[in-house]
């Protein structure tokens, strides 16, 4: 018979990478509304251990959290032992951790070169790779989400060329990965946010040090290119993650979404 709502997450074991805070807490927030289960990975646990204890108790242990930083090569096996204790196995990954630090190329050092690379495009890798096996193991597919960016196929300001081809990476190991792992039923797709509203944009964006009259002037004419005239806010992409995380998308594979405001018609 068929199901009535393709989007149920209920009782489903998720991983969230980058968990913790902006776009992944936002996805978080969702997946466990919509009854998953959920083990958050970051290495900042506060605002995860914030929200776990703002949950009503019948919530409260369907969430946990760790502490692992994923540029760590040990990071991929940790979480998955993790899932496999604390879940007995993991039917969803999302893969959201990410950083986006401006740094023209001009000036860029090799170190933090490295770190974007091994944080945004090897770590996603391995912890695909590390998820998969399980899922194989489990032998009933499985569904994975990766967090790209609308920068994974147009850049969009000078300073981010470490990070754009990062991102261009992290979508065509997105496209090989699903290749791979077809036969076995495990979903591989991926999410192109644009601008979204989250802890590390406010933070990474050169509006930090700025007085509020200049942030103003700034926000107004990078909302003037978005043509649904808002930034967006993770639950924007939050919601996406739950269809392509549903079996709403099974038959989806190798893809990616872009959720922008319409940012790249311009
Ligand atoms: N915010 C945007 O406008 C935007 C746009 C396109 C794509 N993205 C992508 O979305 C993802 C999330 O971005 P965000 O804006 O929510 O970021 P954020 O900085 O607000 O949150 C990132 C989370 O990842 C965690 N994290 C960072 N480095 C880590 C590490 N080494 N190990 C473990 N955890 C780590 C942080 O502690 C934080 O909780 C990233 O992959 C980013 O590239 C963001």
């Amino acid at each position: 018979m068929q199901e009535t709502n393709p989007f149920l997450l209920n009782g489903k074991r998720v991983l969230v990478t980058g968990g913790s805070m902006g776009i992944g807490m936002g996805i978080v927030r969702r997946f466990v509304a919509g009854g998953a289960r959920v083990l958050i990975a970051d290495k900042a646990t506060e605002p995860a251990q914030k929200y776990i204890n703002s949950l009503q108790a019948s919530l409260r242990n369907n969430v946990a959290v760790i502490n692992v930083d994923l540029t760590e090569q040990s990071a991929p096996e940790t979480m998955i032992t993790e899932m496999v204790r604390i879940f007995g196995g993991i039917d969803i990954l999302v893969n959201n951790a990410g950083i986006y630090p401006m740094a023209p190329m001009m000036e860029m050092k090799p170190e933090l070169f490295d770190k974007v690379y091994t944080l945004n495009l090897k770590a996603a890798a391995f912890t695909c790779r590390e998820a998969a096996r399980q899922m194989i193991k489990q032998g009933t597919g499985g569904k994975i989400v990766v967090i790209a960016s609308i920068d994974s196929i147009h850049p969009s300001s000078v300073g981010l060329a470490a990070y754009d081809s990062s991102k261009g990476g992290v979508l065509m190991f997105t496209k090989n990965f699903a290749l791979e792992v077809a036969k076995y039923g495990i979903n591989v797709n991926a999410i192109a946010p644009g601008g979204i509203a989250t802890e590390g944009s406010s933070l990474s964006s050169p509006m930090s040090k700025m007085s509020k009259e200049e942030i103003e002037k700034i926000t107004a004419g990078f909302i003037a290119q978005i043509p649904l005239g808002r930034m967006g806010l993770p639950d924007d992409i939050a919601k996406v993650a739950v269809f392509l995380a549903s079996s709403a998308a099974d038959y989806m594979t190798g893809s990616l979404v872009v959720v922008d405001g319409g940012r790249l018609l311009m």
